[in-house]
């Protein structure tokens, strides 16, 4: 366990992603065996890829996953059958492997207006979960971060965006101009878990210094800024990334 300015934060590193996407699916497994059912928010990119590959080969009935709704923290804006898509990857890599109803789906659509579907997703929250003080609270958070330290869509370049007041923002990719649905911080932090999984030696300069130098980063990487009221903050690191950690934190 970590303290980072009060923040308590729990840190795994493992050996394989084989360990790791174990280790995550255990925890899971106690979450689900407490409650009827749970919503969780869904990253994109590589890193999940590998998790619902684990998922999807595990028995038949391992995991109950009629319990799941599951969402997604971001998605960027192209068609559900484009190869950046989120949902693709994540149809591809695992509803397409599981016993899972569609209405237990509720993607983010790629294929809107940025700014009108981040409003409609917006308020699809507020109607399919649990809204606490006002903002919709996932039971799980499920995030990655990338060699910049951005997290969901929410990029350095647009920081601000994590301070909205809206619960999910249309953001646009630095580099590719790639045009993004996110959750923001408001949403992002009322999660009553919020777990980053990041793999990968070249997030081990950012696992560093979010973890070992918390409010420089804050100012800087959106990730550093996931720090949810529940004080449920989990981190599961690969040895990679997590190379650089000197533990003086
Ligand atoms: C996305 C994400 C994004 C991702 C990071 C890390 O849609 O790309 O949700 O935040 O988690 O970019 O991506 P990798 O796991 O591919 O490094």
């Amino acid at each position: 366990m970590v303290d980072k300015q009060n923040m308590i934060m729990e840190i795994q590193i493992f050996k394989t992603l084989q360990e790791l996407n174990q280790s995550f699916t255990e925890w899971l497994q106690e979450i689900l065996n407490k409650k009827e059912s749970i919503t969780i928010a869904l990253s994109g990119g590589s890193t999940p890829k590998s998790l619902f590959d684990f998922w999807s080969d595990l028995p038949e009935g391992e995991i109950d996953w009629t319990k799941i709704k599951f969402f997604w923290g971001d998605e960027r804006c192209v068609p559900p059958t484009d190869a950046e898509s989120n949902y693709k990857m994540t149809k591809e890599h695992l509803f397409d492997k599981i016993n899972i109803p569609q209405n237990n789906i509720f993607r983010i659509k790629g294929e809107n207006n940025p700014e009108n579907e981040a409003e409609v997703y917006g308020d699809l929250l507020n109607q399919e979960i649990k809204v606490v003080n006002g903002v919709p609270a996932f039971d799980i958070v499920i995030l990655g971060m990338g060699d910049d330290g951005h997290t969901a869509s929410i990029f350095p370049h647009e920081i601000e965006l994590w301070n909205s007041n809206n619960n999910c923002v249309a953001a646009t990719h630095p580099e590719t101009g790639q045009k993004r649905v996110s959750l923001t911080g408001k949403v992002i932090n009322a999660a009553n878990n919020v777990v980053f999984l990041v793999t990968g030696e070249n997030k081990a300069d950012k696992i560093r210094e979010i973890i070992e130098h918390p409010e420089e980063s804050e100012k800087k990487y959106p990730a550093a800024l996931a720090q949810p009221e529940s004080d449920n903050l989990l981190w599961f690191l690969d040895e990679k990334a997590a190379g650089k950690l000197t533990g003086n934190s």
